[in-house]
């Protein structure tokens, strides 16, 4: 069920009351509140379970209020938002006066983007101002990319749902750190390395590493609760096999090369050929496997080129390390 515009008032109604909002954008459900409001802004770290310090992402209606929330804006942040926006990228600059440290983690610097969702679009327009929204998930643990895994992540922690269906992209936006002398790649997401280098007319850099601190790229991110383990696409078979023999319920991401083979694994998912229906389908699966009860997942990295980039960064951080903070 999509929203109705009722809800949508109802929805703006609860940011300027200072609560908690869940929304629908193209790649995954946010955790919105005002991003003016501190007081709301402090609400989010809790409902997640977030540590305060960590950045959030300030949505916006269009591109014309950019200037509105961050200052100094570079010739290639107006490039880069005139071609994707409304999209999945999300532009690192100066934090203008309006954002509030809350919302930075105490940087000097603010994420913006415009969200390409039509329930998404008129809570902007009709809240008028700017929302601030991390993924609708407990830190660490899986995106959600629909309104009942907003609800199976945040229970009661979040004041109203909006339901806009599934999410189209499914993975997080791409973000681009645009406040150094060339542009660079903070996290792979929903716009592709190689569409930002046909807009810029140059190579882009995605550092593995980034001076920022983000919890983005906390290696055990995106994590379901069964163990993730990436092994090559041809020996999927053979793992599965002795996963199994260690008495493993064991899931497995079947790649399309094996597609139709048939696995004696406790749960499989097919994955698909194509990068946009993996994308979409990818948080998904993990979700999947864990509520039937697999303890182990078996993947393969998908080609890192296109869409792959981020599916590949997801799958990596979903296998990385546990801190105790996310077990
Ligand atoms: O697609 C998305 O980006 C989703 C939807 C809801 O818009 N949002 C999302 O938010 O993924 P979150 O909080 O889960 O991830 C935001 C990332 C974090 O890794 C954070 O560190 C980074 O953005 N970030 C935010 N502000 C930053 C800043 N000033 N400098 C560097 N990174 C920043
Ligand atoms: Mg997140």
């Amino acid at each position: 069920m999509t929203a109705s515009s009722s809800d949508i008032e109802k929805a703006a109604g609860v940011l300027r009351a200072g609560g908690l909002v869940a929304l629908p954008t193209e790649t995954v459900y946010g955790l919105g509140a005002n991003a003016e409001d501190p007081v709301a802004v402090a609400r989010i770290f809790q409902a997640k379970g977030r540590p305060p310090s960590h950045p959030l992402i300030v949505h916006i209606g269009g591109a014309e209020q950019l200037d509105d929330w961050v200052e100094d804006v570079p010739a290639t942040a107006r490039l880069l938002a005139a071609h994707f926006w409304p999209g999945p990228l999300t532009l690192v600059l100066r934090r203008g006066r309006r954002v509030p440290l809350e919302a930075t983690g105490g940087l000097e610097t603010v994420a913006v983007r415009v969200p390409d969702h039509p329930v998404a679009g008129a809570l902007l327009a009709a809240f008028g101002g700017g929302v601030t929204a991390p993924s609708a998930n407990r830190f660490g643990s899986v995106s959600p990319t629909t309104a009942d895994d907003v609800r199976t992540e945040l229970g009661d922690a979040v004041d109203f749902v909006l339901d806009g269906g599934p999410c189209e992209v499914g993975v997080e936006s791409t973000i681009v750190d645009v406040t150094g002398d060339t542009p660079s790649v903070l996290r792979p997401g929903g716009v592709t390395r190689e569409a930002l280098e046909a807009v810029l007319g140059g190579p882009v850099a995605v550092p593995s590493t980034s001076r920022v601190r983000v919890p983005g790229q906390h290696p055990s991110h995106y994590a379901p609760r069964a163990r993730v383990v990436l092994v090559e696409p041809g020996k999927v078979l053979d793992e599965v096999e002795s996963a199994r023999e260690l008495g493993h319920q064991v899931g497995v991401f079947l790649p399309p090369s094996l597609a139709g083979t048939p696995v004696k694994a406790h749960a499989t998912v097919a994955v698909p050929a194509s990068p946009a229906a993996y994308a979409r389908g990818l948080y998904g699966f993990l979700r999947e496997l864990d509520q039937r009860g697999c303890d182990l997942i078996i993947a393969s990295l998908p080609a890192e080129e296109g869409l792959g980039l981020a599916i590949a960064n997801r799958l990596r951080r979903a296998a990385g390390p546990r801190s105790a903070q996310h077990a």
